[in-house]
This record gives structure tokens, sequence and C-alpha cells, in this order.
């Protein structure tokens, strides 16, 4: 195969990150600690917290992945085995397994199709049910998908009401906005509808986020990933257990059992160098997607991953389903074809209760992720894709309709 590889979404260093990573060579640090890697959670901490006030309450931890960090949220609540965790359908396994790891039995809510996340209908019929059985959910683990925030307000209204923990998993949602219209204090009015629109990080709504600096995502380390929460119990605890549950003494002594998820040193220097670049990177994706929109926007039975109108989007992949029964293709043929001229897609997530490995799990609704899965496709996203990668990959996917 002749024609250069277009990736699915490959890293796109920035011009600092190499020098960071030299800084802690020259200063031999290292370590699954160290200046990097305190610089770092100060910084993505103020960095998430910027569209609100900077008010230093927002704490992170830098953690081995964004699975280690859901693991860590989930010890947090104690759970116990036979409590069930709800997740959303449509996701990567790793919003799951940490749910595994703890012993509990996750159950599994569908999408709405103008957002592609949990329905927060679903959602309410999900938790009533769960009340009605005698097994209240000990936690919910909202997704934000492919760079899109769920509709935060609905969903976490519900969480409160029922004192159930939200746990945000914006391991693909770096960057995104959600216009929240919840008031930050109770409102004494009651009058929600009147609030002002504030602009939100996913993550930061719930008892705590999830972020993910795997090499795939809209900035890297390589691999690794924060935990954030307004808890500071919360974060400290995490680190703690993250660095084998050392307690202070001068030698090594452990009353409990801990882990090894520390982030070090020489990636967090990459992490800090990617962050500065993060508002670019979202540039180039939406560009990316708008691209594509332009593009393919006439060909029949196409339909692109929509904006919900509570947010926005930073892109992290480009998405759009083929309707089989309007297109003369599908999804699989476009693979196909894109694979057969070297570029990477890839279909949109297979839903997690259609997972053998979860064969037999409760799930609410299901049909809307079946659907996304079975005619869906992430296009080439990476934000250092030139003009020419893009119209390569147009080309492909007109041809396969027929169209030039
Ligand atoms: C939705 C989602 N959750 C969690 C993760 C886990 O992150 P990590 O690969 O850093 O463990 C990922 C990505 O890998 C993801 O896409």
């Amino acid at each position: 195969m002749s024609k250069q590889r277009i990736y699915l979404s490959p890293p796109h260093m920035g011009s600092d990150e190499l020098s960071r990573v030299q800084e802690a060579f020259a200063t031999n640090w290292i370590a699954p600690l160290g200046p990097h890697v305190d610089a770092f959670e100060h910084e993505f901490a103020a960095q998430i917290s910027e569209c609100e006030a900077k008010d230093g309450s927002i704490q992170a931890a830098a953690l081995s992945s964004g699975t280690a960090a859901l693991h860590l949220a989930l010890r947090w609540l104690a759970l116990k085995p036979g409590d069930e965790v709800i997740v959303s359908s449509l996701t990567f396994i790793a919003s799951v397994n940490p749910v595994l790891y703890e012993g509990a039995t996750p159950v599994f809510v569908d999408s709405e199709t103008r957002s592609w996340n949990m329905d927060p209908a679903l959602l309410a019929e999900a938790i009533s049910d769960g009340i009605a059985r005698g097994r209240k959910p000990r936690a919910v683990i909202l997704v934000h998908l492919y760079g899109q925030s769920a509709d935060l307000d609905p969903i976490s209204a519900l969480c409160e009401r029922h004192g159930i923990p939200l746990i945000e998993d914006a391991a693909e949602a770096l960057g995104a906005v959600y216009y929240s219209r919840r008031p930050v204090y109770d409102d004494p009015t009651g009058d929600a509808a009147n609030a002002q629109r504030r602009e939100v990080a996913p993550g930061t709504v719930g008892l705590c986020g999830v972020y993910s600096f795997n090499g795939n995502k809209i900035i890297t380390t390589s691999g690794g990933g924060m935990l954030v929460s307004r808890d500071m119990s919360l974060v400290a605890k995490a680190r703690f257990w993250a660095t084998q549950s050392r307690d202070p003494a001068s030698h090594y002594e452990h009353s409990e059992m801990g882990f090894n998820y520390r982030m070090s040193n020489v990636l967090a220097g990459i992490g800090r160098g990617q962050l500065r670049v993060l508002r670019e990177r979202i540039a180039a994706r939406r560009n990316n997607f708008a691209f594509y929109q332009h593009a393919l926007g006439d060909l029949p039975g196409i339909v692109f991953m929509p904006e919900a109108e509570y947010g926005r989007s930073t892109r992290w992949l480009s998405c759009l389903t083929i309707d089989p029964a309007n297109s003369g293709t599908d999804r699989e043929q476009v693979r196909l074809a894109l694979a057969g001229e070297n570029i990477e897609s890839r279909p949109v997530w297979k839903p997690m209760h259609q997972q053998p490995v979860f064969a037999g799990l409760r799930c609410y609704g299901g049909a809307v992720a079946q659907r996304l899965f079975r005619d869906g496709i992430c296009l080439p996203s990476g934000s250092s894709l030139t003009q020419s990668d893009l119209e390569r990959v147009t080309r492909v996917i007109r041809r396969c309709f027929g169209r030039r």
C-alpha cells in the first residue's frame, strides 16, 4: 500500500512538550512524583474551572490512566457486592470495568438521539425501578461521548434528588462546554428556569470527574488520566490509594490496600505542554467536522452526530451515521473502502448491553445505541490532518455513494 496512512486520532505534540521532558531528565525527576506532576494537577484544575470562577475549589490528581481514575472514584463509595451502578451503555468498556473491579453490578442506560449521550428520561426510569426493586443505585457513571457533554442539568438534578453520587466520565470530552441553568447554590425562589446561564466543563458538576490522556485523546501524555473533584478529601484519598496507600512514616507503613496508579513526572511534563495547545486542538477538530459536513452533507442517508443546543462539542471524533435503507451503501462498506485506501476509521462503540461479557445485565432502552453502532462511523479526526488528507477521506466516501 503506497499511500501514506491516515490515522483515526494520532498524537499531536506542540512546541513545549520536549523541553519539559528534557527538564525532567536534567533534574533527574524520573519518578511517579515530582514538580511536573504537581504543576500539571494545578494547571489542569485551573483550566477546567476556567469558564467559572477560578476559586481554586477544584482539585486534581494525576494518575496512570482514566481507568485508574474511575476505579478510585468508585472505591471512594465503598461499594458492596450486589450494589448496582448505572452506566451509559454507549461507551468504551473502560467506563464499566472499574464497577466490576469493586465487585458491583453495572446497569445500563441507553442514549438519546440528539446528543448520543445518556437519555435523562431513561435514567429516571432506571433509578425509580432500582428503588422499587429495593436496589437503589449506588452511583451513576455518566459518559460524555466523542467530545460532547451529556445533558448535565436534568441528570445532576435527578441524582441530587435521590442522593445518588454522580461520577462523570469525561475521558473523551476535555474542553467541551455545557450551558448550565442550574443555580450554583440552592435557589431560594426555586425558580431554576430563571437562573443565569453558566458555562461549565463536563467533569466538574458531579461528585467527581475523570479525564484520559491516552494516545488517541484530544491531548495526550501517551497514557495517563486525571481525577477531579471539589471534595478535597476525595482527591487526597485518591492520591493516597494511588501510591500504595503509604501511611505517613519514615519506614513503609500500610494500614490499607493500595494501588500503583500515579502519573510519571516525565509524562506530566508532556501533559503541561499539551494543555497549552488544547484550545488550538479543539479548533482544529471542529474544523475537521465542518469540512466533512460541507463535503458530505449532500449524500443521501448521512446524518452527522448532532451538536446539542445545550453546549459546545470539541468534536474529538467526527462521527456520522449512514442509513443503509437510503444510501445505497452502509457503514461497513465505507469503513472497508477507507481501509483499502490506508485510511483508519472505526465503527461507533458497540453498546455495553450487547457485549458478551455483560450478557444478562439490565439495560433501560437500548435501541438508540444499537442503531448508532450499526450505522455509525468515526472518521479520521486528528488535529494535524491536512486539507489534502481530508479531501482524500471524503473522495473515498463519495465514491461509495457513486458520487464524485
Ligand atoms: C469513555 C472513556 N472512558 C474511559 C476511558 C479510559 O481512559 P484510559 O485509556 O486513560 O484508561 C476512555 C479511553 O480510553 C474512554 O474513551
